[in-house]
Order: C-alpha cells, then sequence, then structure tokens
C-alpha cells in the first residue's frame, strides 16, 4: 500500500472494516442480529444450543438426523483426558478460572496430534472437539479449582443441561436447562468483537486453533468485554435494595465511573440480546422470589437510559439469570467463553481458509534523531 492509501487512525479501531465474514452480522442500527442469515429471535426461541452450534460451524441448519449425529459427537468428546484434569489439579486453588481454561485449552492443543494441520477438515473437528471441551473444563475446572471433585460429563442429556449436571452433581430443574441453553446460543457468536479478532490475529500468523482460543479467552476476560457480566452482579449486590438503585447509579456516573453491562461499541439502541433475555430475570425472579434484583435491575436500566442514553446489553440480564440460578459469580464470564467458543472456532475456519496476515500499522509519536550516547558517558 502507498503513503497515499493510508487510512486515518481510529481509536479502538472504531468503524474500521477488519475483515469480511459470513458467519453473523450485527445489524446495529436496526437492533438485530443475525446468525448465518437467521434472526436470533427466531434461534433463540427455537433451537437447542447444539443445533445453533451446527449453523455456526457447518453454514447451515442441521436436518434432523444432521442434529443427532452431531449432538452424538459432542457427547462423545465432553469428557477431558487425564492430562488435562492433571493440570487443573496443579492449578492454585482459587484461582482465576479463565487462567484455568487457558491452561485446559493450551494442555488439549499440546495432545492433539492434529494441532497445526490448519485444513478446513481438521480445523472443524478441532471446533466440534472444542466445543465439547469448554463446557467440561468450565464445570469441572471450577471443581477442582474449589477443591472439589470433577463430576463426568452425563451421557444422555443436552449440552447446556449437562453443564449444569457437572456444575451441580445433579439434573437441573428444566427452566434452569432452557436459560443457560438461550445464554449459551444468546452468547455464542458476535462478529468482530475484541476476543474473536485476537482469535483472527493469531490464527492470521497460521497458529494453530487452540493458540487462537487461549489469546480469545484473555481478552474475553477484561470488565470492557465478557467480564462485564461478573462485575454487573457485584454492583447489583453492592447495591442490594431496589430503594438504593437510583442513588447509586447517580452516584456513580457522578464519579464518571462505567456502570458494567451498559452501553455496546455496535449497538446504540439497545441489544436485542439483552431484549430476549429480560423476559427470563423476570420469570426467574418470580420463581425464586427474588423481585428485588428484577427491581433493582428496572431502576437502574431507567435511570441510565434517562442519564446517559444508554442500553442494557446481554450480560447485564445474564447476570441476574446467572445468580438466580445459583451459579457462582466467578463463573460467569468463563460460561460466556463456553458458548462463545463457537463464534471463534468458526471464526479461525473462516481466518484459515482465506488467509492473510493481519498486520496493521501505527503511527510513530516518539522522538527521532536524536544522538546516541554510549553508556559509560549517560548520566
Ligand atoms: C462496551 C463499551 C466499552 C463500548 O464503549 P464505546 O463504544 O467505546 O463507547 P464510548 O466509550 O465512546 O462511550 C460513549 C459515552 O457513553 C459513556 N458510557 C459508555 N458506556 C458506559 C457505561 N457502561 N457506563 C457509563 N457510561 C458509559 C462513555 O463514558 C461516553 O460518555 P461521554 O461521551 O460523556 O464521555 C462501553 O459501553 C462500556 O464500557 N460498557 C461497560 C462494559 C460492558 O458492559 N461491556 C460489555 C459489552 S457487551
Amino acid at each position: 500500500m502507498s503513503e497515499k492509501e493510508i487510512i486515518p487512525y481510529r481509536p479502538g479501531l472504531e468503524g474500521v472494516t477488519a475483515g469480511i465474514s459470513a458467519i453473523s452480522d450485527v445489524i446495529a442500527a436496526e437492533n438485530r442480529l443475525i446468525y448465518r442469515g437467521y434472526d436470533i429471535r427466531d434461534l433463540a426461541q427455537h433451537c437447542s444450543f447444539e443445533e445453533v452450534a451446527y449453523l455456526l460451524l457447518m453454514g447451515q441448519l442441521p436436518t434432523r438426523a444432521q442434529l443427532e449425529q452431531f449432538e452424538g459427537e459432542l457427547k462423545a468428546q465432553r469428557e477431558l483426558p487425564d492430562a488435562v484434569y492433571s493440570v487443573l489439579r496443579t492449578l492454585p486453588k482459587g484461582g482465576n478460572l479463565m487462567a484455568a481454561l487457558q491452561a485446559g485449552v493450551a494442555t488439549l492443543g499440546m495432545l492433539d496430534p492434529t494441532a497445526d494441520d490448519n485444513s478446513h477438515e481438521a480445523n472443524l473437528r478441532k471446533a466440534v472437539r472444542l466445543t465439547a471441551s469448554m463446557a467440561t473444563l468450565v464445570a469441572n475446572g471450577y471443581r477442582i479449582l474449589n477443591g472439589q471433585e470433577p463430576v463426568p460429563p452425563h451421557p444422555t442429556l443436552g449440552h447446556a443441561a449437562n453443564f449444569l449436571y457437572m456444575l451441580f452433581g445433579r439434573e437441573p430443574e428444566p427452566l434452569h436447562a432452557q436459560v443457560m441453553n438461550l445464554t449459551f446460543i444468546l452468547y455464542a457468536e458476535h462478529g468482530y468483537n475484541a476476543s474473536t479478532f485476537t482469535a483472527h490475529v493469531i490464527a492470521s500468523t497460521l497458529a494453530d486453533m487452540y493458540s487462537a482460543v487461549v489469546g480469545a479467552i484473555g481478552a474475553l476476560r477484561g470488565p470492557l468485554h465478557g467480564g462485564a457480566n461478573e462485575a454487573a452482579m457485584e454492583a447489583i449486590l453492592e447495591i442490594g435494595t431496589p430503594d438504593r438503585a437510583e442513588a447509586w447509579v447517580l452516584e456513580k456516573l457522578a464519579q464518571k465511573a462505567r456502570i458494567m453491562g451498559f452501553g455496546h461499541r455496535e449497538y446504540k439502541t439497545g441489544d436485542i440480546r439483552a431484549v430476549i433475555l429480560k423476559q427470563y430475570v423476570r420469570q426467574l425472579a418470580e420463581h425464586t422470589g427474588r423481585m428485588d434484583l428484577y427491581q433493582i435491575q428496572e431502576i437502574m436500566e431507567q435511570v441510565m437510559l434517562r442519564e446517559k442514553n444508554l442500553y442494557p446489553n446481554v450480560d447485564f440480564p445474564a447476570a441476574a439469570v446467572y445468580y438466580m440460578m445459583g451459579i457462582p459469580i466467578p463463573l460467569y464470564t468463563p460460561i460466556f467463553a463456553a458458548a462463545r467458543i463457537v463464534g471463534w472456532t468458526a471464526h479461525v475456519i473462516e481466518q484459515h481458509d482465506e488467509n492473510r496476515l493481519i498486520r496493521p500499522r501505527s503511527d510513530y509519536k516518539g522522538p527521532r534523531d536524536l544522538t546516541f550516547v554510549p553508556i559509560e558517558q549517560r548520566g
């Protein structure tokens, strides 16, 4: 590219097109999200996570027979190799689960003799294995970090129900399995978000899929991205009661603090995923007798809209539903990872299929033409 063609710097790459993808589209102006051409509202209403994972990875909705085969492949690969459990057991108790996921995925990569095969077919096999493994890594990784024994995956439960089964050691209530399935679908894919873009950058060096996923997990951990669901729940608990919610938000805004779970780089008039999930916040609140949590969220939403014209993103209702399902807060971002693994791996496949090294430039703002002084003469 000649000097004349250099594109001006945009902080945060805002508005910059960094790739071409057929996986999903965030149509922010219409507050819509589509996966492979299908509206997220239809997928959320009608599909299992497995069906959506098939769609994202294979490019089309499965027939009944294709779905059954895919479900079988996922079930067969749910259990982690012993070496992964050995690694998890050596990690510090009470340590960060996102870091443990990185260690687990890196170990899975070292155990896979096809790790460096970046062909479409090999990548697809790895994507299915990683999708199956991540839920187990999250649930049993959490158990091990907290001094509990892992629970072997259930042989017949669906993906979301099995995740809750491993986490709690018992079969989940149908409503909980349904909500977990829904959040897995809503979290599965979202264009060139920070973690997915990280995966693209790593894959573009022709590094393997496991390396790309390890990097993506790191990017997801931050509170401006996946970490927001945990931070949002901490805030709700700090507020405590609905009567304190408005004053709390106003005080934070006066301090120029960010309220986690609000705002989005793309959506400026609402996040459809949050709208879809919100009805379950209410349902679970009624179910568990925690209408206070629902009310705190309602007030926070009203104040944020009034004061900042900001809408909740998917992390805001996700925090509340996970809390009311009894899920410990440090699991919220790892659960996001267990869903987004589908999007990450679909994007790595896309990157490897039509690769070009991602290597932007920076505008240098340091000094030039300094006179070099040998170390002996520096004061
Ligand atoms: C997601 C996020 C990083 C997108 O930010 P962005 O596109 O860079 O938006 P900007 O930082 O330009 O924000 C625009 C304005 O809204 C404010 N704003 C954005 N999100 C805010 C939030 N959650 N709380 C308070 N103010 C917020 C900014 O301070 C800025 O205000 P100003 O113009 O008075 O300075 C941002 O909304 C945020 O930090 N949200 C909280 C973290 C979160 O929930 N992340 C999950 C995203 S799915």
